[in-house]
């Protein structure tokens, strides 16, 4: 079975144009991550996809609610219906400076509030022109200091595996048109299950692949077994491409 996980960002602007793409998303093994704006109305058009929230507050007083301005908490989202939470995008760390202290923080707190984190993982250019030994190293470092708090987690291995996805999103290829290479994507993805195999005892979890993904290119990357799904930015808001990538994903999942 694979997963496509749809981030549609900042976008669109207005309810309607949501309520559409809702409409067109909905389909079984795909996630969807509205803004949080549009959450409330997306989950009730949503009868076979899951809902996701973009980013969460790692803060969760008991009451669900607290003094953090602009912030958004586990409890009210998994209020709303959300199952998933995409935890540590690029553009969060990049735009908004957020270190892997604050992404741990947030992995965790949505692993023990019951969302299911898709914690996104991947180097930037500079790393990558060094070459993919460079790539790994980077990604290995990300992840030891990303998935730190798991281990505070009253929660059995077992239970781990099924409850949080990893996005492999090499940071060049989002939002440009420029793809990883299937290949090279899967030796990552390799890389980072034996990763969390050895390392973390989580054998089993699923990682997916971000980066221009759309209705053309989404078969060559899921045609890997090792390849369990993708995450797709800018091509989940075009009703054309969402329609492709789903059924492409479907026979991928057969
Ligand atoms: P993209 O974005 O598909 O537009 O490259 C992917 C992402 O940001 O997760």
């Amino acid at each position: 079975m694979k997963i496509v996980v749809f981030n549609w960002k900042m976008n669109p602007p207005f309810l309607r144009g949501a309520l559409r793409l809702a409409k067109a998303s909905d389909a079984k093994n795909v996630v969807v991550a509205p803004p949080f704006v549009f959450l409330e109305e997306v989950g009730k058009i949503l009868k076979k996809a899951q809902l996701a929230a973009q980013d969460l507050f790692y803060e969760s007083p008991p009451t669900g609610g607290g003094a953090f301005t602009g912030e958004v908490s586990v409890k009210e989202l998994k209020n709303l219906g959300v199952k998933y939470v995409i935890v540590g995008h690029s553009e969060r760390r990049y735009k908004f400076g957020e270190t892997d202290k604050i992404i741990a923080k947030k992995f965790k707190a949505a692993l023990s509030g019951g969302l299911m984190p898709v914690l996104c993982v991947g180097e930037d250019l500079k790393i990558r022109r060094k070459g993919i030994a460079a790539a790994k190293k980077f990604v290995k470092d990300q992840l030891q200091k990303d998935l730190k708090e798991i281990s505070s987690l009253v929660i059995s291995r077992k239970s781990l595996v099924r409850n949080f996805v990893i996005a492999y999103e090499p940071v060049w290829a989002i939002g440009t048109g420029k793809s990883d290479t299937p290949q090279d994507a899967v030796e990552m993805i390799k890389f980072i299950k034996k990763l969390l195999t050895t390392n973390y005892k989580l054998p089993a979890t699923k990682v997916l692949y971000g980066g221009s993904v759309d209705g053309k290119n989404i078969g060559d990357f899921l045609k890997y077994l090792e390849i369990d799904g993708a995450l797709v930015g800018g091509a989940s808001l075009k009703m054309k491409e969402v329609k492709g990538i789903i059924r492409v994903a479907n026979e991928y999942s057969r």
